[in-house]
């Protein structure tokens, strides 16, 4: 490949994935389009400032003029489809965005790609399309998609456009269905960097309902990895899921994290859960190793000390969001969640 467009490239797993591309393959360009949402961030792709092969674009995936003429503006070998609203915390309080950029946007760019010919699609989704598992069982390929949240039901109506633009016009897509990713750049939103930037300001750790959900986490260079291998090898109309094999309890890892930093299990604060808050995720991912070569390679105790360090290391770059747009949303999200001091079973403990 010479030439690729990638949406979303500013924020957390399109920034690692437009670094991994530009190190491991020396002769491929990228177009990154973003519009930089309140979690899309250049300081992210700041060492690919004065890269020739990197070049960022802002613009809307739902805006149809712009997101065309990119695509006519120059032939591209593949377009990978990162650009979402992605925290389903968001979409709870507003689903507008979500349908607006996962819906529309996707729409948007799928009739740009059939104008342009692009020989091959990559649609970025999530294990959240699949809906919620009970104690047993995994989510394959076949498993029927059943979204719980505003997001993961935007998510699974772009995963549906993408399925029917193939159906109906042979169009060239891959769908990839990922599970909870960590690791560098991750926006303090969402599990890990939160938890992390509390515990380093000794501020309290919100753990929505009991801990006992469960997600199946996985570090972003191997989802990286497998979104690489469905660009370059992935059959065309075929969807491959790729998880961690990595089932940890939240509470648990809430736990493990504070271990970590030499923090104490104080800090930890039951709250009000997370409405329709889906109690597990868990991938099999045998289709994407058996097909394309790929298996998650980070040992996760490892990768959550190096993700550690990272952001021990970039405390400007955790302070610069959390001063910004994110303190309204942290006060919206969180004030109004009360501690309900759940008594833990296993330990007896009050909470
Ligand atoms: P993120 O929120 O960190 O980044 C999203 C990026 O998309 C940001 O740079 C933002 O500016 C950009 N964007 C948002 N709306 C846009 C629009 N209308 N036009 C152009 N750009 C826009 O998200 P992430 O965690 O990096 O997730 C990336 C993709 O991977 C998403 O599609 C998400 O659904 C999927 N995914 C995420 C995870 C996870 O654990 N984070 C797991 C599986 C799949
Ligand atoms: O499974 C893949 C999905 O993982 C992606 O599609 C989403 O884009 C990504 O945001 C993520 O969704 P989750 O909702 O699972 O991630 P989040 O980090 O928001 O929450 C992880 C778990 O931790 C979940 O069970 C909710 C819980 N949680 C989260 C936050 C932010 C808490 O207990 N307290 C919190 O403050």
């Amino acid at each position: 490949m010479k030439s690729i467009l990638v949406t979303g490239g500013c924020g957390f797993i399109g920034s690692n994935f437009v670094r991994w591309e530009l190190k491991t393959d020396p002769d491929l360009r990228i177009v990154n389009l973003d519009k930089l949402t309140y979690a899309g961030n250049l300081e992210n792709v700041a060492d690919l400032e004065s890269n020739p092969r990197h070049r960022f674009v802002q613009a809307d995936v739902a805006n149809r003029t712009s997101v065309t003429e990119l695509l006519r503006s120059e032939p591209f070998d593949a377009v990978v489809h990162f650009a979402a609203e992605s925290h389903v915390d968001r979409s709870i309080l507003d689903s507008g965005p979500f349908v607006q950029t996962n819906i529309v946007g996707t729409q948007v760019l799928l009739d740009a790609c059939r104008a342009a010919n692009i020989p091959r699609y990559v649609q970025v989704s999530t294990d959240e399309v699949y809906g919620s598992l009970g104690a047993e069982g995994y989510f394959t390929e076949d498993t029927p998609l059943a979204p719980n949240s505003p997001y993961s039901a935007s998510k699974a109506a772009g995963d549906l456009l993408v399925r029917a633009y193939f159906h109906t016009f042979g169009f060239p897509a891959v769908i990839t269905r990922c599970s909870n990713n960590y690791g560098p750049y991750q926006f303090p939103e969402k599990l890990i960097p939160l938890f992390v930037a509390n515990a380093l300001e000794d501020r309290p750790l919100p753990v929505y309902g009991t801990g006992e959900n469960v997600r199946d986490w996985i570090h972003v260079l191997d989802h990286v990895r497998g979104v690489d291998a469905a660009m370059r090898r992935g059959r065309v109309g075929e969807v491959y899921n790729f998880g961690g094999r990595n089932e940890v309890r939240n509470i648990d890892l809430t736990r493990l994290l504070l271990e970590l930093l030499g923090k104490p299990e104080s800090l930890i604060r039951y709250v009000t859960d997370r409405p329709g808050h889906d109690q597990r995720y868990a991938i099999d991912c045998a289709k994407a190793e058996r097909e394309l070569g790929w298996s998650p390679q980070v040992d996760f105790r490892e990768g959550l000390r190096e993700t550690i360090a990272w952001y021990l290391s970039h405390t400007d770059w955790v302070n610069r969001i959390r001063s910004g747009e994110y303190r309204r949303y942290y006060a919206e999200q969180y004030g109004g969640r009360t501690e309900t001091g759940v008594r833990r079973q296993e330990s007896g403990e009050a909470t």
